[in-house]
């Protein structure tokens, strides 16, 4: 038997004060976007900016449905508006906050598992670290250098041959 274990590595700002100029910038791209996020059922606004190579900057937000399920959240939004409008330029930052209707939302917000999947595709695809900056609505900020990181053990094309 041989054991193993996966690290995560994260640095944590107190806020958007802190951030270089570029990082400070999405977050507020993020945090205006997520004012638009269609949330009737959670009221839970969340807001995603994406940075690409070429400079763009693609925003979305998520996008809830009377059927629960089919809804989609932020950051699935921004990066799939993304690459079917920039195929083939790399993603190279996604910055996440949220909002809420009834509780503060004091802790930064990290993508759910199935934006983990999505988010580390295209990591892998452009073979290109994507970092990501996490705030809730105000005050600390998480910034992790990949995607990778925060799914291990991920299934990923390798494992379909
Ligand atoms: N949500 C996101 O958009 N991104 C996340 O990282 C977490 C959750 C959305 C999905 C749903 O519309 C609402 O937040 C509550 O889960």
């Amino acid at each position: 038997m041989e054991k193993h274990s996966f690290e995560l590595n994260y640095k944590s700002y107190g806020s958007e004060a802190e951030l270089n100029e570029q990082d400070a910038e999405l977050l507020s791209m993020a945090r205006e976007v997520a004012k638009k996020a269609y949330a009737p059922y959670s009221g839970f606004s969340v807001g995603s900016a994406v940075l690409l190579a070429n400079g763009q900057i693609v925003t979305g937000n998520n996008q809830e449905n009377a059927a629960y399920p089919s809804g989609i959240c932020a950051e699935r939004v921004a990066m799939f508006y993304a690459s079917s409008q920039f195929p083939g330029v790399k993603a190279l930052k996604v910055a996440v906050t949220a909002f809420s209707n009834r509780v503060p939302v004091s802790a930064p917000v990290a993508p759910c598992g199935s934006c983990r999947q999505v988010l580390s595709e295209y990591e892998k695809l452009y073979g290109h670290d994507i970092e990501l900056i996490l705030q809730g609505d105000q005050g600390v900020i998480y910034v992790l250098d990949n995607v990778r990181t925060l799914l291990p053990m991920a299934f990923t094309s390798d494992d379909l041959g």
